[in-house]
């Protein structure tokens, strides 16, 4: 199933190839964080990437324009296919990641990767967003960053599954929103951290263009099963 992330939210490089390996067929790509990242480095990404599997940096880059682009270029020489920034870095930000991700694609000789932005993370409420001195709800605030995400000539956003829905009548069909907080359904696992969740085949009702599984498959008796129930629900929507 193309549209079914993986989040690869564990402890290992091995862990991870393994994972990886046992849901071939099944994800449409794996998504490495910052841990997993920080502990093995590039090189476990390339070996994703030489393993046959579309890897989702998912590093959120957040720093000055100059900084963030040449951040995206590493991340290209990579081979990651998809790379998260933050749409609080702000329009000059945003196109240098652009540039950068395009340079770099055009240098080797493959595909740019998807930009995709994270607009206000799901950690966020209200007060928390009025605390760094922004006072408008936190929906404006989304779309509002989506809208200039795209303008900024990103590919998408990462939204929850919550937003999708207004993301989706302003930013138009082409743009790409990747939901995480997938829960219930197939997805069981409740009473976990996310709080704002829906299950896979109402995500993608919703306007998801790709959505990220974490615990429910990686921490399944049977990763493949779960992975499995979750790409059935996603074909049925
Ligand atoms: O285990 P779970 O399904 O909650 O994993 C979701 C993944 O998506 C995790 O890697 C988490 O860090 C990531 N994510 C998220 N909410 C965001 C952005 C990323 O849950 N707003």
């Amino acid at each position: 199933m193309d549209k079914l992330l993986v989040a690869l939210d564990v402890e290992t490089g091995e862990r991870a190839l393994q994972l990886a390996a046992d849901l071939r067929g099944l994800a449409g790509g794996v998504k490495v964080g910052s841990r997993l990242f920080t502990l093995e480095g590039p090189m476990l990404v390339r070996r994703l990437v030489d393993a046959g599997h579309r890897v989702f940096l998912d590093l959120k880059f957040h720093d000055i324009p100059n900084t963030v682009a040449q951040a995206v270029d590493a991340a290209v020489q990579t081979g990651a296919w998809m790379i998260t920034v933050h749409a609080s870095g702000g329009m000059a930000m945003m196109q240098a990641a652009v540039r950068a991700g395009r340079d770099a694609a055009e240098r080797r000789d493959v595909p740019p990767p998807l930009l995709i932005a994270v607009t206000v993370l799901t950690s966020i409420d209200r007060e928390a967003l009025s605390g760094v001195g922004v006072h408008r709800p936190v929906m404006d605030h989304v779309v509002a960053l989506a809208q200039l995400t795209r303008d900024a000539g990103l590919d998408g956003v990462v939204a929850s599954p919550l937003e999708t829905t207004a993301i989706r009548r302003a930013c138009g069909d082409e743009f790409t929103i990747v939901t995480p907080g997938i829960r219930g359904a197939s997805a069981g696992l409740p009473g976990d951290d996310q709080a704002r969740t829906m299950g896979p085949a109402d995500a993608i009702r919703a306007g998801a263009t790709y959505i990220v599984v974490g615990r429910p498959i990686i921490a399944a008796s049977d990763p493949r099963a779960a992975a499995q129930a979750i790409a059935c629900e996603m074909a049925v929507a």
